[in-house]
């Protein structure tokens, strides 16, 4: 077993409630056995310029609750070229570093698979974004909290839509995935979802004007940024085009990605921020953990960022025959 002395801990890519309540987790544990922990600020671009604090028991106190990342995020496009991968793995060895956690999405995970596979230094990811899109855990950690606060915001559209009589078309993130327009459309009892990851057929759409005007004038279609339709602007000019139905359109953005993490996202966030020392303790590496069906799991960091994680098919007819 290797005896780890030093880990450093980053964040990357779009942040996501819990990210704090991870980085809390990972600097206990790791203090619990008298591992150093070094904060590396600003995601892999802060791994290149060796920006690194350490954190102690008290740097992360009283963070458990807040949403964003206390050690900044970045997305680092030239990591993906060698030479600053090396430049990388120079300061981590110069701070001392024996091993890295990275927390964040498939971006993320494949920068980590990248530096672990060409330098001798061990590498665990914990599965950081709302978007739900990475194989090897049924949830990420944020996606819990982006769900609510979209389903807490579109409550309130519900209101207005219903008082005009009114169809909306919101937009919630997933940049290629359908996970959080899913929950969200079930949750919100929309009338329609429409999803990456199965094509928007127009006639469907068509058909639920047809049937539903008659007793019911308030309408609420859910579309994922990444629909291919190309957003709900362009599916509801389309529908308009059609139907003569009137619209409005709801992008939420990045609210989604802000706010207190719920309770599930923050133990999930401290079991996995928990789980990735205890890997890399036992001498494990180029690995993501991950909840699936209540066990925890690793997954090599390419399959999480590269396997495909469909979205419940059960789930999405059940939200299409409640919403009949
Ligand atoms: O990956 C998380 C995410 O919030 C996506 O849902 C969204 O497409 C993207 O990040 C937005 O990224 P940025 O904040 O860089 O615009």
């Amino acid at each position: 077993m290797p005896n780890i002395k030093t880990i450093g801990v980053l964040t990357a890519g779009g942040d996501a409630p819990g990210m704090n309540a991870c980085i809390r987790a990972i600097t206990r544990v790791a203090r619990h056995h008298n591992i150093r922990v070094l904060g590396v600020e600003h995601g892999f671009s802060g791994l290149i310029a060796g920006d690194y604090t350490e954190l102690i028991r008290s740097s992360v106190s009283n963070i458990i609750q807040r949403g964003g990342t206390i050690l900044k995020s970045a997305r680092t496009p030239e990591f993906l070229e060698p030479g600053p991968r090396k430049k990388a793995y120079d300061s981590m060895r110069s701070a001392g570093m024996d091993g890295l956690i990275v927390i964040g999405g498939d971006g993320t995970a494949l920068a980590g698979a990248a530096l672990c596979e060409e330098f001798d230094i061990p590498v665990i990811g914990c599965p950081g974004t709302i978007d739900n899109d990475l194989f090897g855990t049924d949830e990420t950690i944020g996606f819990d909290t982006a769900v609510n606060t979209a389903l807490e915001n579109i409550d309130k559209i519900r209101d207005t839509a219903d008082a005009f009589e009114r169809t909306f078309y919101i937009e919630v993130m997933g940049r290629t995935s359908g996970f959080i327009a899913l929950d969200v459309g079930l949750s919100c009892g929309a009338e329609f979802i429409a999803i990456p990851e199965n094509k928007t057929r127009l006639e469907d759409l068509l058909k639920i004007f047809k049937s539903q005007r008659a007793t019911k004038r308030s309408n609420m279609i859910i579309v994922a940024e990444g629909d291919e339709e190309g957003g709900a602007f362009k599916l509801a000019q389309k529908v308009k085009d059609h139907t003569g139905v009137d619209y409005r359109v709801a992008i939420l953005g990045h609210v989604q990605r802000g706010g207190s993490p719920t309770a599930r996202d923050r133990i999930l966030a401290s079991k996995l921020g928990a789980a990735a020392v205890d890997a890399l303790i036992a001498g494990k590496s180029n690995l993501m953990t991950g909840e699936v069906k209540g066990a925890l799991t690793f997954t090599p960091l390419r399959d999480a960022a590269k396997r495909d994680k469909p979205v419940d098919a059960l789930l999405f007819e059940l939200a299409k025959i409640l919403a009949e």
